[in-house]
């Protein structure tokens, strides 16, 4: 086996597997915040990357992919359902995101997570040289870092929640609450995107296991009446911003954007939601805050149409197809009240676009809404801001999101209370020039600031000085 020092583990890989016209294996780029954020960081390291192509019952050797060592961790149909669908988004999914769907708890399902963790910590071993940083990425994989810290002492062990971590009322839920702990405890830094995500966790530490926590520092017993320091701290991740930048700057991304707005017959003002199709997401929350508006005649359906990028996703989790029945049932219903036969009211897309288009959409929309009910982070917030080097446009942006921490000059709102959320299209709508270009300027700054670069680049400076700190070296 090749030896890496540097290893990222993730449920997914930055690619998936395709099956070309005749059969061939093809890679195409895997949807998902989680990889887009590390994909720079990865190139830069030349380190390698572990996780599943994103098929079952399928084995590959690992390969080389746009400068990254890929090295797949196969899945059985059965794993997949069980460890995947099951655990991952349907036990920790909903109960992460503070029970908005109600979490399905199965011994059966534990079983296999418990299984496919070691899997990938095994591969993990296999690919990590003598003193390697491992960095292991969120929900999926929460036990990997203590079965690492096990077979693998040397290594230098990082862990990144990408999604909430609850307050303890809500993780106590959890049948199995001590064992995903103990496994987190593995790691040596524990990176959360909010400080609450970070306390909440503490929190669960005292109350699971009664170890020492101090500010962000939790000391672990040994067992020999030693102590290990483990960090828990917060690290908001961000997107490439100059990335997204070039791109909405280059002249053909700009001639889309106008192409959109015509093709949507130029109206005053172009709303816009991307997400993944997801129940936490709170897609249905602003089309009823829409289609009231539309119905109340505070808005016009010739002035203001909802263009919804809903990306497929997860859709062999039952939640997830009633969450698609449902919207598809609202947006049906929205048109067939408000639209005419020249306008319709919201223009819903269910696919995912490539990056230029996504772009282009972002320069074309007035008004772009993001009413997550709770996200750990966000990113389709930060890009939108980081597209927007015309200073122009609003961000009408949840509470419930960790971007919210950051994003303080965004319009921003409780997306549960419709009357508000109603008053806040408004607001971004009717916003003046001079206002907008204000809180954008103050956004872009932020996203600037506090790119993807940089969240790596202090997340690894934590993880190897508390590394050399644990071997004596300083
Ligand atoms: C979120 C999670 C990621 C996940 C992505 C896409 O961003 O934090 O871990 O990869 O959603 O979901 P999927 O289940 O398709 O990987």
């Amino acid at each position: 086996d090749a030896a890496y020092d540097m290893v990222v583990v993730s449920n997914r890989l930055p690619v998936d597997y395709d099956e070309g016209p005749a059969g061939e294996t093809r890679w195409k780029s895997s949807p998902g915040g989680l990889v887009t954020a590390l994909e720079p960081v990865m190139r830069q390291a030349d380190g390698a990357w572990v996780g599943w192509a994103g098929v079952a019952d399928r084995e590959f050797d690992p390969f080389e992919h746009d400068g990254i060592s890929i090295v797949p961790v196969p899945l059985s149909a059965e794993e997949l359902e069980d460890y995947y669908e099951g655990f991952s988004n349907d036990t920790l999914w909903p109960l992460y995101h503070d029970v908005i769907a109600p979490p399905s708890f199965h011994r059966e399902w534990w079983d296999a997570y418990v299984r496919v963790n070691r899997r990938f910590a095994e591969a993990a071993a296999r690919a990590a040289a003598e003193g390697a940083v491992v960095w292991v990425q969120d929900y999926q994989l929460q036990l990997v870092p203590r079965m690492l810290r096990e077979s693998r002492p040397d290594l230098v062990i990082g862990f990144f929640n990408h999604i909430p971590f609850p307050a303890y009322g809500i993780y106590s839920q959890l049948p199995w609450r001590r064992q995903v702990v103990d496994g987190l405890l593995g790691a040596d830094v524990i990176g959360f995107q909010r400080a609450t995500d970070a306390s909440n966790f503490a929190r669960a530490v005292r109350r699971l296991y009664g170890y020492t926590t101090r500010g962000t520092t939790i000391e672990v017993p040994t067992g020999d009446g030693e102590s290990r320091r483990v960090v828990a701290r917060h690290f908001p991740i961000s997107i490439d911003s100059a990335g997204f930048e070039e791109l909405a700057r280059r002249p053909e991304i700009q001639a889309r954007a106008r192409e959109i707005r015509e093709s949507l017959g130029n109206p005053k003002t172009v709303m816009l939601g991307v997400d993944r199709l997801d129940y936490t997401k709170g897609i249905r929350h602003r089309m009823k805050a829409f289609g009231e508006l539309l119905r109340d005649g505070r808005l016009k359906v010739e002035d203001a149409i909802l263009v919804q990028v809903a990306s497929p996703s997860r859709e062999r989790v039952e939640t997830y197809r009633q969450l698609r029945d449902e919207i598809e049932l609202t947006v049906g219903r929205l048109n067939g009240d408000q639209a005419t036969l020249g306008h319709q009211a919201i223009a819903y897309l269910h696919h995912g676009y490539p990056r230029e288009e996504m772009v282009a959409l972002y320069l074309a929309a007035d008004v772009m809404l993001v009413t997550a009910l709770r996200d750990g982070m966000n990113l389709v917030a930060k890009e939108y801001v980081a597209c927007r080097f015309d200073n122009d446009g609003v961000l009408v942006l949840s509470e419930f999101t960790g971007a919210s921490d950051e994003l303080r000059q965004a319009v921003l709102v409780n997306p549960h209370d419709i009357e508000g959320l109603k008053d806040a299209i408004v607001e971004a709508i009717e916003m003046p020039h001079r206002e907008r270009a204000r809180r954008m300027r103050a956004l872009r700054r932020r996203v600037r600031t506090n790119d993807v670069a940089n969240w790596s680049a202090s997340f690894l400076e934590t993880l190897t000085g508390t590394g050399k700190i644990a071997a004596g070296i300083s």
